[in-house]
């Protein structure tokens, strides 16, 4: 059997200082990397003079992380991935930033993870690259001679190739992906993206099969809808914690309905635009005031990134205003956190609410829709209001679709949501709740993995 290699920018492999999983990412290929006996290979997240891997073997898993240089910092992660790719491949080109300085940096470390995890490689090792940080190590990889077979699953969208020629040496990035023998993409909606992208600017062809041919090169692109760890999240919602949780949400809503949603404090997230389209719920329904309040959880992200700073000053200001105008004597609309919880408590505040409203404004999947399904009470399920834009809506189509950057959509799928009787609540959950059990994370590995392998 061949050793699995993971590489990623983070490394949420379990360790001595943090020995809970990270997550359902982690629980997935913390188990593959434990039966093939693998290493998960990525930034240790500290900054500091990079010597060599630091190696890590804890519960039968291995990591090894490097530190980064502040320069390498500041212009791989903060600038090209942070500031150029993530924008540009949600859609959002007027925050993208176009600085030489990044790509060369971002180039660079790319150069440098290739330099420190070749020597670890063993001739039959599958290779599994994961998102836009690591875009060239494949190629970085076969420059140093690798033969072996090589992965790389993108975690975000791919975005539409009229966008993506903004990009200066767009070409050359594209060009790198062709060092890979398998490329997933979460949807259908990002592999046709890829196929444009290839077809117009590369001259390539797509064969029935799937596979793609480029100047003689012919590698496999795939969709595979990354999934949560069903089982073990549902276990997770009736932890001594998620009850205690529920009990919690419960006692504190005083018989008002509870809105949910849980987002890292990004602009891809739609986060300004929920708000209003809640603002525009409480506007226009005064005679529903008072019956409801969200709960917005968004624990700050990125923050050395001018954007996210700019994005949480701006919800900031617009949810004072919100609790200001329409708050009472005994009731906030809009409980507004900016700090995680543990994975049992949230399953405990989803359970406990009646809406889970998950709107990014383009999301590569959005696990929090997955998860919000899967911790809902089988007899009385909440509703899920998602956006059309998320990944997650093509196998969660069974939830309220809306369009995120419009506030009325928003405010009548909350109005229909509520009113929604327990039957139509139960025919819309039960096949999201199956797909959720179908394609869990553990069904997405294998998936990859299998064509990884050859299959
Ligand atoms: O899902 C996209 C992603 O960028 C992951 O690669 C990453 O681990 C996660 O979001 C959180 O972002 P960051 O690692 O920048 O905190």
């Amino acid at each position: 059997m061949s050793r699995l290699i993971v590489i990623s920018n983070r490394v949420s492999a379990p360790t001595a200082d943090q020995p809970g999983a990270q997550g359902g990412l982690a629980v997935a290929l913390t188990a593959a990397l434990r039966e093939a006996d693998g290493i998960w290979f990525g930034w240790s997240g500290e900054t500091g003079e990079t010597v060599a891997p630091k190696f890590e073997t804890y519960d039968g898993v291995t990591s090894a992380t490097i530190d980064l240089p502040e320069q390498d910092v500041e212009e791989y992660y903060d600038g090209y991935a942070n500031r150029t790719l993530w924008p540009l491949f949600h859609y959002r080109l007027g925050l993208t930033e176009f600085e030489r300085d990044f790509q060369g940096g971002y180039e660079r470390v790319n150069r440098l993870f290739g330099e420190f995890i070749g020597p670890h490689i063993l001739p039959d090792d599958l290779i599994w690259v994961h998102d836009y940080h690591m875009i060239p190590l494949g190629w970085v990889l076969r420059q140093r001679g690798l033969t072996n077979r090589l992965g790389f699953f993108l975690h975000i969208p791919w975005p539409p190739t009229r966008l993506l020629t903004a990009l200066p040496d767009h070409r050359r990035l594209v060009e790198a992906l062709f060092a890979y023998d398998v490329i997933g993409f979460q949807t259908q909606e990002w592999l046709e993206t890829f196929h444009d992208y290839v077809v117009t600017q590369m001259g390539g062809s797509i064969h029935d099969d799937g596979s793609i041919t480029v100047g003689g090169r012919t590698i496999c692109a795939i969709a595979c809808p990354i999934g949560i760890d069903a089982r073990e999240f549902i276990a997770g919602a009736s932890s001594p914690q998620a009850v205690a949780t529920h009990r919690r949400m419960i006692e504190s809503s005083i018989g008002r309905s509870l809105i949910v949603g849980v987002d890292r404090l990004d602009y891809s997230k739609g986060l300004e635009e929920r708000f209003n389209g809640y603002q525009r719920y409480l506007e226009t329904r005064p005679e529903a005031r008072a019956v409801v309040y969200l709960l917005q959880i968004a624990p700050p992200s990125r923050a050395s990134v001018q954007s996210y700073q700019d994005i949480r000053a701006q919800l900031d200001a617009l949810s004072g205003r919100i609790n200001g105008a329409f708050a009472d004597i005994d009731w906030v609309p809009l409980r507004y956190v900016n700090h995680g919880y543990p994975r049992d408590v949230l399953a405990g505040v989803y359970r406990a609410a009646r809406i889970g409203l998950v709107t990014p404004l383009r999301d590569g999947m959005n696990l929090v829709a997955k998860e919000y399904v899967a911790a809902q009470d089988p007899e009385n399920p909440g509703v899920l209001i998602l956006s059309r834009f998320a990944g997650a809506a093509t196998q969660l189509d069974q939830a309220l679709l809306v369009n995120p950057y419009s506030p009325d959509d928003i405010a009548d799928a909350i109005e229909r949501a509520l009113a929604m009787s327990r039957e139509e609540r139960l025919a819309r959950w039960k096949p999201m709740f199956a797909n959720i059990c179908n394609e869990d994370v553990n069904w997405w590995r294998e998936q990859f993995t299998a064509r990884l392998g050859g299959a």
